[in-house]
């Protein structure tokens, strides 16, 4: 057995994280040096069973953009599932509800947050091309029926073009997606073009004048050498998991010209930057692209466990019946979710508040680099996302550097701390609070992390 995670000040959560060890697979998550317990939630906060009060920079995975728990959101999602206190109730113990199923079924809430979603990403985009939801249960999925319904256009072009270190979860050919062509099991199928990363390894370099014309050139290489066996290619608009990299926007014109001129399918995989994290709904605004398919997850149910992807109807009516289907992909209890998430961006002030806080955690996390460990800071200008990457510095490595400044930040002091997940590519850690965050809760969070940054110089 794996030896458990202990904190100082948390007796209750340490019994618990003993137990949760002995019961499940370290597998079960990613590492990270704190293993919260988290008992309750409430917009930006979350509590320790032992009620210490930490400030969740990570948004779930970048999942509950609302925040944790939000009361109209609550409202709107019992609404559409028809489980709010008036719901008719027989003498047996059952209420009336929406059923929660999908499977060889349909309910109207299906119905209504595909149509809802549709019409969401047309007035976004501008245009009609995004024309129907095919649901799925996790974005891996999602990735997995957008791969699936390309290659059943036409199976003599079987190639799948891939951003090198991109991240589009693990299973199938989204794992397959995942990474570059160094990882063991390649699927032959897929290759892997440049994505920028030095180019925009610091915010910094945002204004930089960027060259296209080297990603272009690899890609015609590939036309050169595949011809009309490119099908698909698939990206995400910035490096999410791969380290957090936005990339300068020609960069992603460039792809989508190279797709159009040569017929290969655009898949923009928006699982973690939908729903506000780039400041605007969707990133294919933020960087002024028009896919032919987006992925979409995380924030699109606000924590409740639903993707989609959304595309043309001739693309996805090339997979037959049953062919994208599973028992949970379109379930009302997702839909419901999908539809209260909606209907609280709807405003516009979620995305408001996101872009008016922005600038300010942006130099609060500015402000970590004069600690002699932290390097580079990247993110989305005005929206809710950004990575701090750590060097080596003295004796111990970037990675250490990295999982201790997590630790400490989790540790805060014996009231509170703040929530950050385990590092991406072993020395990013990633900072992505609820759209909802304040100015004054950005504040608080961002002074314990120099503090806990400062404790690290000085151990
Ligand atoms: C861009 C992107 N695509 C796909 C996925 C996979 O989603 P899931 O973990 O729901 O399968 C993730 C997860 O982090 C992601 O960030």
């Amino acid at each position: 057995m794996v030896s458990p995670i202990v904190h100082p000040q948390e007796p209750q959560g340490n019994r618990l994280r003993e137990t949760l060890c002995r019961l499940e697979p370290k597998t079960q998550r990613t590492y990270t040096p704190s293993l919260a317990l988290l008992a309750r939630s409430s917009g930006v906060f979350h509590w320790t069973p032992d009620g210490r009060k930490l400030y969740d920079l990570t948004s779930g995975v970048l999942v509950a953009n609302l925040g944790h728990n939000p009361v109209t959101w609550r409202e709107r999602f019992l609404h559409y599932l028809g489980w709010s206190g008036s719901s008719v109730q027989d003498r047996h113990g059952f209420f009336e509800a929406v059923p929660l199923t999908s499977y060889n079924a349909a309910t109207p809430v299906e119905v209504e947050a595909s149509r809802r979603l549709i019409a969401c990403l047309r007035e976004c985009a501008g245009s009609q091309r995004l024309e129907k939801v095919l649901w799925a249960a996790s974005g891996s999925e999602a990735v997995q029926k957008a791969l699936w319904a390309a290659l059943a256009r036409d199976r003599s072009r079987d190639i799948i073009l891939a951003t090198r270190y991109g991240f589009h979860g693990k299973k199938g050919l989204a794992g397959a997606t995942t990474g570059c062509e160094t990882d063991p099991e390649r699927d032959p199928r897929v290759r892997f073009i440049s994505f920028p990363r030095e180019e925009c390894c610091d915010v910094s370099r945002r204004r930089e004048p960027f060259d296209p014309l080297p990603y272009r050139r690899e890609l015609e290489a590939l036309r050169e050498q595949f011809g009309r066996r490119l099908n698909v290619l698939i990206t995400e608009p910035y490096l999410g998991g791969g380290g957090s990299y936005h990339p300068h926007p020609a960069y992603l014109r460039v792809v989508q010209d190279f797709c159009r001129e040569n017929d290969i399918i655009l898949v923009l995989d928006e699982v973690q930057s939908n729903f506000g994290r780039t400041g605007r709904m969707f990133a294919f605004e933020t960087y002024g692209i028009e896919p032919d398919v987006v992925l979409l997850g995380k924030g699109l149910a606000n924590g409740v466990p639903g993707a989609a992807a959304v595309g043309p109807a001739w693309l996805f009516d090339c997979l037959d019946y049953g062919e994208g289907s599973d028992t949970y992909s379109g379930n009302p209890l997702v839909c419901a979710a999908v539809l209260a998430t909606l209907d609280c961006f709807s405003d516009g002030a979620v995305l408001e508040n996101c872009r008016r806080v922005s600038p300010l955690i942006e130099a609060g996390l500015l402000g970590l680099k004069q600690f002699p460990f932290v390097r580079y800071v990247r993110g989305e200008d005005g929206g809710m996302v950004w990575g701090v990457e750590f060097g080596d510095f003295g004796s111990r490595s970037a990675s250490q550097w990295a999982n201790e400044f997590v630790l400490a930040s989790y540790r805060g002091n014996a009231r509170e701390g703040v929530h950050l997940l385990g590092p991406l590519a072993k020395k990013v850690v990633r900072i992505a609070p609820p759209l909802v965050i304040t100015s004054e809760q950005a504040n608080e969070a961002l002074r314990i992390m120099s503090e806990a940054a400062q404790s690290l110089l000085e151990s």
